[in-house]
């Protein structure tokens, strides 16, 4: 087949170049052309390459508002991160490390959709037919009636798609499709664009009838690699162009993987899946809120449990620090959390509380591979750092939570009766949190039979931590 001329696009501007250059003509941005198919000798011969058939304007309040259809995948934990199953039509990017669990997860959900009566495909760029039917037979799914293809070539995966009509289909990997229209290799971020593009369109394109009558529409789920970065690899485009983008996260040394949903336009984002990584595939943890704690027989310096909030529900996370004295540099290190905001956090404690870690390494981490990004983390991260430093454990059955700012402040963590209620449950019973995030009318430091000392001050904080111990 022949090439097709290709240009270069900016992913910044969207300025057009005939041929690549270091630095965009349009907006003097560099290393931002990416080799991409001119949008007039697109492929508009395939009915799924032309989405724009308008259909003139409308007035919003005319238009029917339909609800989506939605189809559990009979997985609780991924349905609660789709926020409620596949939609319709609806395009999924999954991403995550090597490893962590991707395939085989979207390879039970679609057993399992199969089995509810949908029909699905199961497209394979890294594995042969054989390995899959392996993985299966390993996930004791026996005699499953999932569709398999191996296959990379983009125009080869459409014309299947278009054959078979499937409800749900996964590609594994985008990384790995390839279209022939393009002349760089599979992977680079011009292929893994051109190729979602494709795959999006015609997912959304599957359901709308033009004469005969179409079927439901076909819902997609884009496996992604992750790179070093912790970035989905390709541009971000690839973020905006799917309707959900979720994100495997977890140490692949520990059993547990969380599925956090980082944009969903069916559902509530940050909204986190739990599962645990057994023989027998990945199961669903429908109780989450105390595997990210480890077991210490007695509390141990350095050590601090927080609530953390994900998606609807609270989860108890220990933070560990260590701090040691560093060489001429001392290192700041952290695992889970934000590095950013740990230098921050040791400027605070330094200008408000008074204690300096300047030549020491710190290196902090949350427990278990969970990444907590919510500011709330503020407080038992600075609180593990110092009882690292003076070497003292917390009390046992000791939390905190609270956001800290630059001023000293201990602001409010959102939803902190929440958080409370799930410590007490857990049997945590002494916490340091923010003054705001208790009931207004609360006469004793008693609330759900936890002793609480709230805070308005990082120094304050310090203060009543030192009493305790
Ligand atoms: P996989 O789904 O291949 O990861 P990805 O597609 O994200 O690269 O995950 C495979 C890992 O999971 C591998 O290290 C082995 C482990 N595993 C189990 O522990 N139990 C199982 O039943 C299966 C199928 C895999
Ligand atoms: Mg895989």
């Amino acid at each position: 087949m022949a090439k097709e001329k290709t240009v270069y696009v900016c992913s910044e501007c969207g300025g057009v170049s005939p041929k690549w250059q270091g630095k965009c003509p349009s907006c003097n941005a560099w290393n931002t052309l990416i080799e991409s198919v001119p949008e007039s000798t697109a492929p508009t011969k395939n009915r799924f390459a032309s989405l724009a058939k308008t259909s003139g304007v409308a007035v919003l309040g005319d238009i029917d508002a339909v609800d989506m259809a939605r189809t559990p995948t009979g997985h609780d934990e991924l349905d609660r991160v789709l926020g409620g199953g596949m939609v319709e039509g609806g395009v999924v990017l999954i991403g995550g490390d090597p490893g962590i669990g991707k395939s085989t997860l979207l390879l039970q959900a679609l057993d399992s959709l199969q089995r509810s009566g949908q029909r699905t495909l199961y497209v394979t760029g890294e594995e042969s037919g054989a390995q899959v039917a392996l993985r299966a037979r390993r996930l004791g799914l026996d005699n499953s009636q999932v569709s398999v293809l191996a296959e990379i070539g983009l125009e080869k995966i459409l014309a299947t798609l278009e054959a078979t009509r499937p409800d749900v289909a996964v590609i594994d990997s985008i990384q790995t499709v390839y279209s022939e229209q393009l002349t760089s290799a599979p992977g680079s971020v011009a292929q893994v664009r051109e190729c979602a593009a494709h795959l999006t369109r015609y997912a959304k394109a599957s359901g709308q009838s033009d004469g005969d009558t179409r079927g439901r529409a076909t819902s997609i789920v884009l496996v992604g690699h992750v790179t070093k970065e912790g970035a989905l690899a390709g541009p971000r485009v690839l973020e905006h162009m799917v309707d959900t983008v979720l994100y495997f996260e977890g140490d692949t040394h520990s059993s547990f993987r969380l599925v956090r949903a980082i944009k969903n336009r069916f559902g509530a984002v940050n909204e986190i899946g739990v599962f645990a990584m057994t023989e027998k595939g990945l199961k669903g943890v429908s109780n989450p809120s105390a595997i990210f704690l480890s077991q210490h027989a007695e509390p141990v310096p350095g050590s601090c449990v927080m609530v953390t909030l994900e998606g609807t529900r609270p989860m108890l996370v220990e933070i560990q620090a260590l701090v040691d004295s560093g060489g001429p540099s001392p290192r700041r290190l952290s695992v889970g959390l934000d590095k950013d905001r740990l230098a921050m956090l040791l400027a605070v404690l330094h200008r408000h509380a008074g204690v300096a870690c300047m030549d020491q390494d710190v290196f902090v981490n949350a427990v278990g591979g969970v990444r907590i990004s919510e500011p709330a983390a503020d407080l038992a991260v600075l609180l593990s750092i110092t009882s690292s430093l003076r070497g003292k454990p917390l009390p046992k059955g000791f939390f905190a939570f609270g956001e800290v700012g630059l001023a000293g402040e201990v602001r409010p963590a959102p939803r902190g009766q929440e958080r409370l209620k799930e410590a007490a449950k857990l049997g945590f019973s002494v916490a340091v949190v923010p003054k705001a995030n208790l009931p207004k009318n609360l006469k004793s430091k008693d609330f759900e039979g936890l002793t609480i000392h709230a805070v308005e001050r990082v120094e304050e904080a310090m203060t009543v931590v030192r009493d305790l111990a």
